[in-house]
């Protein structure tokens, strides 16, 4: 089979396209190399697989994600290509629309027009519902909590789409859907919450569970006093692990006669939810350090709890999470300690280079 993978030197892009070339499908990754690290996810891909085809590209230019799909006609299209922070699409409103929308589209029209009867996976996110204030919660000393017996988000939670990023996901997630009813398309729409693993290079602005990994293990080394927070931690995600992100994906397309057209939310459930003070404890433990918190302002839009009710998905495509949050958390931890320690390494053989000169 060919799959071409947008956005495939990227965090959920890389490990989809790793477990393919695995299996010896023919791969094409499409990507701008805009994220950091997507050039050490590049390397990583290319040494699994030297015929990795890959493609340096913009996609919100029509004509270069076009002529890939023309040439190369997959038979699934995983597009994961996308501006992926709130703050930097309140920041760029215009380039995270041409982005996520309008390459959306692109991927969307590329698909009709050259290969109609493929596959296109979407990658959405909890954002499509908004800051969700309506609810009511209570606190416990460690997170917030949603008042009722129901403590995970389904399907039918009302769409409200709110700051540029839940907006233009938002659109790219609807107008999936629309090329199912209107074109026929085969399109899945897959609405994630927090998803960490190996290959992923969180920021300060997304992947929160990287990058208060690396904030710890900074304090850890001691060139790090206090972590920055938004909010008063008690903020709930459930979190997902990249391998089973993958299995997800293989396992909707293999049911697609019951998939097509439809949307999922996906996450690592009740079970794997985490606040940011919990992460904190967890990271407390396992580093054996103390962890002086400073606080910030709430960052807009940002919900109190985002659980992803996985009913649906288990009864259409029988999936489930099978990684346990601690077991994803120590992995976690490895790969970040590799991404600091090549860091480091990479520092000192500039430092030493400058020198000789
Ligand atoms: N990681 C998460 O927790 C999470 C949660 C919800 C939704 N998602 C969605 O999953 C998808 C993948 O997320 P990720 O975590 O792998 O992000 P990522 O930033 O690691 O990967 C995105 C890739 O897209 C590329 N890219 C960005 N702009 C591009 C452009 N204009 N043209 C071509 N390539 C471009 C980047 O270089 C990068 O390699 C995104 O659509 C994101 O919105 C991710």
């Amino acid at each position: 089979m060919t799959y071409l993978v947008t956005g495939g030197c990227g965090f959920l892009g890389s490990n989809i396209a790793r477990y393919l070339l695995e299996q010896n499908h023919r791969v094409i990754v499409f990507d701008n190399l805009s994220r950091i690290g997507s050039k050490d996810n590049l390397a990583f891909l290319k040494s699994l697989n030297k015929d990795l085809l890959f493609y340096e590209g913009n996609i919100s230019v029509y004509e270069a994600i076009e002529s890939v799909v023309k040439e190369h006609r997959p038979e699934v299209v995983f597009h994961f290509a996308a501006q992926v922070a709130m703050t930097t699409s309140i920041e760029r409103p215009l380039d995270d629309f041409k982005t996520n929308a309008l390459g959306a589209v692109h991927v969307l029209e590329s698909v009709r027009l050259h290969v109609p009867k493929s596959i296109v996976c979407f990658s959405s996110t909890n954002k499509v519902y908004g800051d969700m204030i309506e609810r009511t919660y209570d606190e416990t000393p460690t997170r917030y909590r949603l008042v009722g017996d129901k403590q995970a988000f389904d399907e039918t939670t009302p769409l409200n789409f709110q700051s540029p990023y839940g907006c233009s996901k938002g659109s790219a997630d609807q107008y999936m859907l629309d090329y199912h009813r209107i074109y026929g398309l085969k399109t899945i729409v897959f609405r994630h919450s927090s998803i960490y693993g190996g290959r992923q290079y969180a920021t300060k602005d997304q992947g929160w569970v990287g990058w208060f990994i690396d904030q710890a293990i900074r304090i850890q080394q001691g060139t790090l006093n206090a972590i920055e927070i938004s909010g008063n931690g008690k903020q709930v995600r459930d979190l997902l692990f990249g391998d089973d992100l993958t299995a997800c994906y293989m396992a909707a397309i293999k049911h697609i006669d019951t998939t097509a057209g439809q949307v999922y939310n996906i996450g690592g459930g009740y079970e794997n939810s985490l606040s940011i003070l919990e992460l904190f404890q967890a990271l407390e433990k396992m580093l054996h350090i103390q962890i002086t918190i400073k606080q910030k302002p709430f960052r807009q839009s940002d919900q109190l709890i985002f659980i992803a009710d996985n009913t649906k998905a288990l009864n259409d495509f029988k999936w489930t999470p099978k990684v346990a949050k601690g077991i994803g958390l120590d992995k976690m931890l490895r790969w970040v300690t590799e991404i600091i320690t090549k860091e480091e390494s990479d520092f000192c053989a500039v430092v030493n280079s400058d020198s000789d000169l």
